[in-house]
């Protein structure tokens, strides 16, 4: 069965075919226009999708070879996300059911990310632990099956990819930060400047606290002069990702040892990050089963949905083609 997966929650106009659980390619037009705000402009990514959705899919059918009617069916971000953006995917995608006639299936947005580590080579037993952690959302679930993921705990305040996007800021370097510190600080040193660890209770996670002592540190080492923090930059960029991958490991950590599960996957915009995937490499050692999507696919993209309707559709789950996209939708609630 082959299905394509259509993802515009956001900037990314993503569009992806999976064929029997596999990938078989797929297509992510970016949105630079975001770039010059400092954030996503949700009008300006409205319209964009618009423009780049059929290009998208054009690209991905000549790149594959696989006919429109070869398509048996058709999954689409419902949410969570940006109302605008959603609409333009949703309707995009109903149409295509409609004209030809296949199934369709509105899939999670969250799910979609979770079932993104299927793409990993490395197999993971259920259940296992996934550590989700993008822009919009920073989740520890306990994976027991398909469409049994439990939520063990969430982010109180910021997202992980979101402290990272505002610590970018601060640095003066370009958006989405998340890439720019990753690369920064490969040339910096973690340990010349300290930062706090939010000390959470249970399985939730915190970035308001770390954000504002980055803040002030940044500001302090700014008034010592501009050549001063551009000379930082680098060990800056290091600590505040230490700080914020370890505040993430520290849950992993702890769900390993209460659950005594030593099978853990990463998902999401931030499981892109080469130091936190190392850490996690690094944790095989003690024995630990451990699974990433290859890089292009932790961020938005068009197959984490074509996996996620592929799986839904193959257990016979479809969506009525009236229920409408919503910015909010809970991972409990609604895969
Ligand atoms: O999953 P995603 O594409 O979108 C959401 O669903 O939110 O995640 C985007 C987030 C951004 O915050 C971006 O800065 C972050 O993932 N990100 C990274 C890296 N690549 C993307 N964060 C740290 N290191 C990276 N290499
Ligand atoms: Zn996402």
């Amino acid at each position: 069965m082959i299905v394509l997966g259509i993802e515009t929650s956001c900037d990314e106009t993503g569009v992806g075919l999976v064929q029997d659980g596999r990938l078989v390619d797929h297509v992510v037009a970016k949105q630079d226009i975001h770039a010059k705000y400092g954030g996503v402009v949700p009008e300006l990514a409205s319209r964009q999708h618009i423009k780049k959705i059929y290009p998208a899919l054009d690209t991905l059918l000549n790149k594959t070879g696989i006919s429109l009617e070869e398509i048996d069916g058709i999954a689409v971000t419902r949410g969570p996300g940006l109302i605008g953006p959603l609409m333009v995917g949703s309707l995009f995608g109903r149409g295509l059911a409609v004209a030809l006639q296949k199934p369709f299936v509105n899939v999670n947005h969250l799910f979609g990310h979770i079932v993104s580590v299927f793409f990993s080579e490395k197999k993971l037993e259920f259940p296992f632990i996934v550590l989700l952690a993008s822009g919009g959302h920073t989740m520890l679930i306990l994976y027991w099956d398909i469409f049994k993921p439990q939520v063990l705990g969430e982010t109180l305040d910021d997202a992980a990819g979101e402290a990272f996007d505002k610590a970018a800021v601060l640095l003066g370097l370009p958006y989405p930060g998340g890439p720019h510190i990753d690369k920064l600080a490969q040339q910096g040193a973690s340990a010349k400047y300290s930062l706090p660890r939010p000390q959470i209770p249970g399985f939730d996670f915190s970035y308001s606290g770390l954000k504002t002592a980055f803040r002030y540190l940044v500001e302090d080492i700014s008034r010592q002069g501009l050549d001063k923090l551009e000379a930082e930059k680098p060990h800056l960029a290091a600590a505040i990702q230490k700080a914020i991958i370890d505040h993430l490991f520290d849950k992993i950590e702890k769900a390993v040892e209460e659950y005594g599960l030593k099978r853990v996957a990463i998902v999401g915009g931030v499981a892109a990050n080469s130091y936190f995937r190392k850490r996690l490499q690094e944790k095989e050692a003690e024995g630990w089963e451990t699974a990433a999507p290859p890089l292009p696919l932790c961020v938005d993209n068009g197959a984490m949905i074509a996996m996620a309707g592929w799986l839904k559709l193959k257990n016979g789950i479809t969506s009525p083609l009236d229920e409408p996209p919503t910015p909010r939708l809970p991972l409990n609630e609604y895969l």
